[in-house]
């Protein structure tokens, strides 16, 4: 009798999405049957002789990994729409293994954390929560903490895809005046319903009063707000970042931060996941900072893991995968 593939899990998924994958009777399911992150060692080690893995972000994904998996492989399916974790070069030189990700289906759960993160950031929310939990608050006040609106002002939006054009079209309500975006190139289908305007970085940073970063990590993004970004953005500025942790230097940050070179900083992600409790910027009164949960509320990280298990189960059978990064 001929084996089952096998399909390494390397963590536990969304309830609805793990009950399937343990109904799952053409694979043998290898599972990290946790929820938190699998360590290296194990890793390398469950990954031998298998056919497929459905992965996380916070699993890297490398030549390294290849090797220990051996030539069995025939697909990775991260549980993410960025794959920065994923070494794409060494993915296609290894017998083209497919990868398999999750677009589309986080869009509006992330869309509305940035929303979310830049409404705290700009009526000083942050601020607000810690009077209250101090006890030091008193009740209303005409002066105290006053934070600023959007109505009039210039979004502007870094990475103008699928997170960013539904970001936009979510804050567009709030009353900005205009919609700057910048990127690899204009993307018209979308700017136009929105009349928003494709601009250089730098102008982007000059004038915009809230930027959103929502483009992926890669050589060009890496560290792109740096004390070069920050000097270029006006002192109102609200920051905020749902994308990559890495793409914002955070040494530069907390600089412009103490500098009062930018008014705020909201950030879903950091380096490392999580920030230290005792980061400086965890602490500071002008940022504010959640533990990357862009994408996490119970639709969408069980349309995720579904997701995740079609491709994993297609890259296994050979088939076309819902959702494939061409490499
Ligand atoms: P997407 O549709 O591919 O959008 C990314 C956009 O960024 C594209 O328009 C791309 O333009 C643009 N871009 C590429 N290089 C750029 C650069 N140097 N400067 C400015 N823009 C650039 O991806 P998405 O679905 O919106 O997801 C975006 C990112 O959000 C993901 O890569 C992931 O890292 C992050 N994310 C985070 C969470 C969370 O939980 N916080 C959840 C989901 C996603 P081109 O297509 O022209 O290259
Ligand atoms: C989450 O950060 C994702 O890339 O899906």
């Amino acid at each position: 009798m001929s084996r089952l593939p096998v399909l390494l899990v390397t963590r536990e998924l969304p309830s609805l999405a793990q009950k399937r994958l343990q109904g799952l009777t053409n694979v043998q399911v290898r599972q990290h049957n946790s929820i938190d992150v699998i360590g290296r060692q194990q890793l390398l080690e469950e990954v031998k002789g298998a056919d497929g893995i459905i992965c996380l972000l916070s699993d890297k994904i490398d030549t390294e990994f290849l090797q220990a998996a051996g030539s069995s492989l025939k697909v990775v399916s991260t549980v993410s729409v960025g794959y920065d974790h994923v070494d794409t070069k060494a993915l296609k030189q290894h017998g083209g293994v497919k990868l398999g990700y999750t677009p589309n289906v986080l869009t509006d759960a992330t869309a509305d954390t940035t929303v979310l993160l830049a409404l705290m950031a700009s009526r000083r929310a942050k601020e607000a929560l810690d009077i209250v939990s101090s006890g030091n608050g008193g009740g209303f006040s005409l002066s105290r903490g006053l934070g600023t609106q959007f109505t009039g002002k210039t979004l502007g939006i870094v990475g103008f895809g699928r997170i960013g054009c539904a970001t936009a079209e979510r804050l567009v309500g709030f009353g900005f005046g205009s919609v700057l975006y910048s990127g690899s190139r204009p993307n018209e289908e979308r700017a136009q319903p929105l009349g928003a305007e494709y601009v250089p970085f730098d102008r982007l940073l000059g004038e915009s009063d809230l930027v959103c970063i929502c483009c992926p990590l890669n050589d060009k993004t890496k560290g792109m707000f740096n004390k070069s970004a920050f000097e270029k953005m006006k002192r109102s500025a609200i920051l905020v970042n749902t994308a990559r942790g890495a793409i914002v230097n955070q040494d530069d940050l907390l600089e412009a931060l103490n500098k009062k070179q930018i008014a705020h900083a909201a950030l879903d992600v950091t380096v490392p996941e999580p920030l230290p409790a005792d980061h400086p910027l965890v602490h500071h009164p002008h940022c504010t900072v959640l533990p990357h949960i862009g994408s996490a509320t119970e639709e969408t990280r069980n349309a995720m893991g579904n997701l995740a298990i079609d491709n994993a189960l297609a890259g296994i059978f050979g088939e076309p995968l819902k959702a494939e990064v061409r490499l």
